[in-house]
């Protein structure tokens, strides 16, 4: 038996909603600034729900009560309990206003939930962070989603000290008040959850611009940094221009207020929030200049802007009814994010990357002792349930609906559902029922996807019958369920599918009964447990294309040969297939390596297409940068039964050196040479299609030649106009051990002094570096005066980056890598839950290492687990991962 945490924490089910006893119509806050203390006044007006007759109940945690009257009448303190973090108040009736008073302390707030400051006491300012239980750390309220009130907020703050005032809503006054202070008052017309509640305050600078959207609102766009920030708020301005038309041209949605504020923190626990018309930002997911953000970040800004604002319809005009529900705006709003990016840069490309992160991030999740549905059936804390899952696969889940009801369709379908439940609380039901309702189609089979755990397995075959030139394609999905109480009914599964002959052109396909045009491309929908899909005039054996453009979040087992694989990575249009199916090759060629196989035919065919892709003119440079890197080592260990990082780091660097081998020293210099020769500093796609290739054609020059790649790092980082070009160079020099190296890391040090995003990227790339000498340089890391476990970028540039990045590193033989992570996971939970219990889920997969890293990461979380007083954050985590 495993150890279980000392508390095992309380579990909340959704098979338990109940809709509230108690509403609240309208909220007055008004609050008094201060960093070391805060008092607010909260007015509500309680509706109750004459069908349940129930006390009024309000969250609350660890507020200091001053006061509490209700309907204008003090209570006596026989007329409330305050325990176990719930008011409950004697005597309130429908219509009763409740007035509490409290006190918060926001300097001493570490956890950064609810009202906590940024920065330093001298410069800091004060923020919120509501979603998902933030609230209830604010004031006393029924702090749930489906709780939908109007707010008004004034702030009142000493005026020096708290120059900008910020909440939610519209601007509705301010003015002077005695003693150098001032005030600032806010409405927000649109009924909201508790989570949305957001308020700023303190010295910060704007960049402004007005925008009047299509059905002819003037919105003043407001985006707000600290003094040294600001001036890297343009690229997000204009990301958020670009986010605003694109909801109105692809959703016809509009925004529908008069101000939207965005303000970037250095000290916030996930990406960003979005908060009604005040979007709250990590600095590393809003700030962009060239001298310190590497493009891929540079599309992650663009990315997560979108995302917030996106959240403005699907999240905040249509919320959740219950945190159970979280995909239903997480799943659609990173499904609309991706679409956006698709739109604004190359398609494939970020289908490519999309896919990437699924598998790295999240088909281990679902692999894995913490693996949940995408509407989880219960939770102890809802914070441990922002995951891969809930998001990523959450998108794939609306992708495959999309897909199926054509663009068309799903624009008719996700009109109904923003007009249907505006202004609501909606669930997964609603969601498939609006786009099913708009379509006359009955979608509910889909939410058997919402239900279950697991990444569904695919198995294709193909039989080609020459005499009747038939093709029968045969899809099936083993059991789903198998060994579980219940057998579950199998899942729709779309199956995008193309043929190719053996020159690689795409056949016409003419499925079985279809009196249609022959298209060359179609989708079949596998929804029994097995199915036959014939094909006729076809004439000779062709090669499918399956599951294109990743059609649906499964794993597809189908019997290529090498030189199919290497025919569709030849000639297959969908620029995804093309890349999966290279990435399919590339795994058989990495089976032959570490299988010691006597014949290399994988492995011949891969490098023999790569290299004659790498003089293919046609073909796009970042493209080609993807299909010249093998899956990475997180994927490579989700296919092994007894798992040794340390082992598939060397071999995957051993095929890559095969690759490198094969298209020359000679090749690649010239090519990086063809490459570096176009250096600028230009963000459009080309310049940095390049830079990606560049700095694949540098990494593998350095497996063949560390000495003359070192050269060719040690002058790009001298040289380097932007970041991406310089952590490039700085990476090859750590990774190849070059004597350059320590010059380098002193440059980069002193460089970015004073830049702490730039700053957190030489603790990752340190954290990063392959094998065994990693740990000591996280230790000696730690001791640098940049490190804080109190900054969560900071943790995760550092410990996540080792934990996470770093599977090499990170899973010693001696175990001293867990041990690490156990001891810093109960300083981190100390101040910071989320952060701690996010940082433990590195601990995931561990049941799948093999036995003497297996023994020792059991003893490093047994021993962490019998701990008293951890969090419920990571209790639930670590109880998890025992299971
Ligand atoms: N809703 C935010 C998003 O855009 C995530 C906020 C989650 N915050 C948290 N503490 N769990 O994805
Ligand atoms: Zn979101």
């Amino acid at each position: 038996m495993h150890a279980l945490p000392e508390q095992t924490p309380a579990l909340i089910r959704l098979r338990d909603y109940r809709a509230p006893a108690w509403r609240v119509e309208t909220v007055e806050l008004d609050f008094d600034l201060g960093i070391e203390a805060t008092e607010l006044s909260a007015r509500l007006l309680l509706r109750r729900d004459p069908a349940q007759q129930l006390p009024l109940q309000l969250d609350g945690e660890n507020l200091q009560l001053l006061s509490i009257a209700l309907d204008g009448v003090q209570l006596p303190a026989t007329a409330y309990r305050y325990a176990g973090n719930v008011l409950e108040v004697d005597g309130a009736r429908d219509g009763s206003v409740l007035e509490t008073r409290v006190r918060l302390r926001p300097a001493a707030n570490t956890a950064l939930e609810g009202l906590y400051l940024s920065g330093s006491d001298e410069a800091g300012f004060l923020l919120t962070q509501c979603e998902a239980e933030g609230f209830r750390h604010i004031t006393f309220f029924p702090d749930r989603p489906d709780v939908l009130s109007c707010y008004r907020v004034t702030l009142r703050a000493d005026r020096a000290r708290f120059p900008v005032l910020l909440a939610g809503g519209n601007p509705d006054g301010s003015g002077e008040l005695e003693g150098g202070r001032h005030w600032a008052c806010f409405v927000d017309p649109h009924p909201k959850p508790s989570y949305l509640f957001a308020l700023v305050a303190g010295r910060l600078e704007k960049i402004e611009r007005n925008y009047v959207t299509a059905n002819g609102r003037t919105v003043q766009l407001k985006i707000w940094a600290e003094a040294d920030a600001i001036d890297r708020c343009h690229y997000a301005m204009d990301a958020l221009e670009r986010s605003m038309r694109w909801d109105e041209r692809t959703y016809g949605r509009n925004y529908d207020l008069d101000v939207f504020h965005v303000v970037a923190t250095h000290d916030f626990n996930m990406g960003a929030m979005e908060n009604k018309g005040l979007n709250i930002f990590n600095a590393k997911c809003l700030l962009a200049d060239p001298d310190s953000t590497t493009d891929e970040e540079y599309r992650h800004v663009e990315a997560v802007v979108a995302h917030e604002y996106f959240h403005n319809w699907s999240g905040n005009r249509v919320t959740c009814r219950d945190w159970f529900q979280l995909s239903l705006k997480e799943g659609l709003t990173v499904f609309r994010e991706q679409s956006f990016s698709a739109d604004m840069n190359s398609a494939p490309l970020k289908r490519i990357e999309d896919v990437s992160l699924l598998r790295r991030a999240q088909f281990p999740e679902d692999a894995g002792p913490l693996a949940h549905p995408v509407r989880p059936a219960q939770y102890s804390e809802i914070n441990n349930f922002y995951t891969a899952t809930v998001y990523e696969k959450g998108s794939e889940l609306v992708r495959m609906l999309a897909g199926a009801l054509g663009q068309a369709g799903f624009r008719r379908g996700m009109d109904l559902y923003f007009e249907r439940h505006d202004g609501h609380a909606a669930t997964l039901e609603d969601f498939l029922g609006a786009l099913g309702d708009a379509n006359g189609t009955d979608l509910t089979p889909y939410l058997a996807w919402y239900g279950q755990a697991g990444t569904p397995r695919l198995k294709a075959r193909g039989h080609y019958d020459a005499a009747r030139q038939e093709y029968t394609l045969t899809l099936a999905q083993p059991a789903p369920g198998k060994g579980t109480a219940e057998p579950r009914p199998p899942l729709p599964i779309p199956v995008k599918l193309a043929l190719f002959d053996r020159e690689g052109t795409m056949l016409p396909l003419r499925l079985d009964g279809q009196t249609s045009e022959p298209a060359s491309e179609i989708v079949v929908v596998l929804t029994q447990t097995e199915q036959h899909f014939v094909f006729g005039h076809v004439a000779s054996s062709p090669v499918p294309s399956l599951l294109r453009g990743f059609s649906a979040p499964v794993i597809l087992e189908c019997d290529y040969t090498p030189d199919e694989l290497a025919l569709l990575l030849g000639h297959d249009p969908d620029g995804f297939n093309r890349w999966e199916a290279g990435q399919q090759l590339a795994v058989r060629a990495y089976e032959e390596l570490r299988d010691g196989a006597a014949n290399s035919h994988a492995l011949d065919v891969w490098r023999a297409a790569l290299a004659s892709l790498f003089h293919d003119t046609a073909i796009d440079d970042a493209l080609l940068a993807d299909l010249l890197t093998p899956p990475g080592e997180i994927e490579l260990a989700e296919r092994e039964t007894a798992v040794d990082p340390q082992r598939i780091h060397q071999l995957r660097q051993r095929l890559q050196w095969v690759l490198a081998e094969r298209l020359g020293g000679e090749v690649l210099h010239r090519r990086y040479r063809e490459l570096a020769a176009h250096t600028t500093i230009d963000m459009d796609a080309i310049s940095q299609a390049r830079r990606r290739l560049k700095r694949r054609v540098l990494e593998l020059l350095n497996l063949l030649d560390s000495a003359s790649a070192g050269e060719l790092a040690a002058a790009q980082y001298h040289d380097a106009p932007g970041m991406t070009d310089r952590l490039a160079a700085l990476t090859v020099l750590l990774r190849g051990d070059a004597p350059q190296a320590a010059l380098a890391l002193l440059d980069f040090r002193a460089r970015y002094a004073d830049n702490a995003l730039a700053l957190d990227k030489w603790f990752a790339v340190q954290a990063q570096v392959p094998g065994e000498r990693a740990l000591d340089g996280v230790l000696m890391l730690e001791r640098d005066p940049g490190f804080t476990l109190k900054n969560p970028n900071r943790v995760q540039a550092l410990l996540g980056a080792f934990v996470r990045g770093n599977p090499s590193g990170f899973h010693r033989i001696d175990g001293a890598g867990y041990r690490l992570l156990a001891e810093r996971l109960v300083a981190l939970d100390a101040l910071n839950p989320q952060v701690a219990a996010r940082l433990a889920t590195a601990f995931n997969g561990w049941q799948r290492l093999e036995s003497q890293r297996r023994d020792a990461a059991h003893a490093a979380i047994v021993t962490l687990a019998a701990r008293t007083g951890l969090s419920r954050n990571l209790a639930e985590i670590i109880g998890g991962v025992l299971n």
